[in-house]
């Protein structure tokens, strides 16, 4: 049979990646240039600076994959890109990067949603076994997903109000910590203990929901009540506030993970976005998912990157599913 190449673009918020996927499972580039360092000054990503270092970016990206995966664009099969959920301007510069690619090499396009990319990123470490269940926690979403069989996804819970990445960024806002400032907050509180017990919300109710405001809120007003005692918690203790702040968001993540499995029982569990390279969710997960095949990816994949979207594209691609040349973007997709 002849081998299947996918030429992946992702340009969903602030990094602009190219991938080539060969037979849906061996990724043969996977192209990432971050923009984070553009945005870090302004405490979060501004699309008009994202649109602009995507389109200054683009084309060394594809560059770069065909290089890397040493192909030439007559022996793709398909041209995938990331549809949505995204930044309108950021996801448009992919869009037009694909469509004219396509269109330039007779190759069929793909649209992906950007979720099942990475919830797909599963695919690219190990085989998923369905039913499977995925918990999707990154700076704009934090979602359960079921996946009865391949391709077939059905959210079955999301959070009511803040994303569990927004929820650590906003938090890192306040200890002075540079955006994003998930990972740093995830080392820091490596080194502490939950001393502040910050409230769990929903823990109490048996609907597969998240919800991390009143966390925020909760970890926003003990740093000023404290400061207005003449106690700079920020600055004398830094890791029990970050341990305290991961071990209240971990433990809903994990709480609602289970019910969901326990509602939909599911042969596989995935963990995917930014916030799925978290070491303390991973240990927990590792820890108390027994009866599931459990795939956490590397780090490399759990992040925004074209690799998974090639991944979630090859799997449209058996569905049968193909994007027209008036493909356009979808900011607000969903499952
Ligand atoms: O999936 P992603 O790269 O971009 C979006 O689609 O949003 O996720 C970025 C988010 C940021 O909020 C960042 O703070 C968070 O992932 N993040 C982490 C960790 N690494 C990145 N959150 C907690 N622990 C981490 N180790
Ligand atoms: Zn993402």
């Amino acid at each position: 049979m002849k081998d299947n190449y996918i030429l992946a673009f992702e340009t969903s918020c602030d990094e602009t990646s190219v991938a080539i996927l060969k037979n849906g499972t061996e990724l043969l580039s996977n192209i990432i240039a971050s923009q984070i360092n553009s945005h870090k000054r302004f405490g979060g990503v501004v699309p008009e600076i994202a649109s602009r270092h995507h389109v200054e970016q683009i084309t060394v990206c594809i560059e770069a994959a065909l290089e890397e995966a040493k192909i030439s664009a007559s022996e793709l099969t398909a041209v995938a890109v990331t549809q949505g959920p995204g930044l309108n301007g950021a996801l448009l510069v992919g869009i037009m990067a694909a469509k004219t690619f396509a269109w330039a090499n007779h190759l069929p396009l793909i649209p992906v949603n950007h979720m099942a990319g990475h919830l797909m990123a599963a695919r690219l470490v190990d085989e998923i076994e369905y039913p499977a269940m995925a918990l999707l926690v990154s700076g704009g979403h934090s979602e359960l997903v079921y996946v009865e069989r391949e391709g077939n996804y059905k959210k079955v819970g999301e959070t009511r109000d803040d994303a569990a990445g927004e929820a650590y960024d906003k938090v890192g806002r306040v200890m002075g910590l540079t955006y994003p400032s998930g990972k740093v907050i995830d080392e820091l509180a490596h080194k502490g203990q939950d001393t502040y017990h910050f409230p769990r919300a929903m823990m109490t109710t048996n609907e597969v929901e998240f919800s991390f405001s009143g966390l925020k809120s909760a970890f926003i007003n003990l740093v000023h009540s404290e400061n207005q005692k003449g106690n700079d918690v920020v600055k004398d203790d830094l890791e029990n506030l970050a341990a305290s702040f991961q071990a209240a968001v971990i433990d809903v993540l994990v709480a609602k993970t289970k019910l969901a499995i326990e509602k939909y029982p599911v042969k596989t569990l995935i963990i995917g976005g930014g916030v799925s390279a978290n070491q303390g969710l991973r240990d927990r997960l590792n820890d108390e998912i027994i009866e599931q095949k459990l795939i956490v990816p590397p780090l490399r994949l759990c992040g925004d990157n074209a690799g998974m979207i090639a991944a979630a594209a090859y799997v449209e691609w058996e569905k049968g599913s193909r994007g027209s040349l008036a493909l356009n973007a979808k900011p607000s997709l969903v499952f």
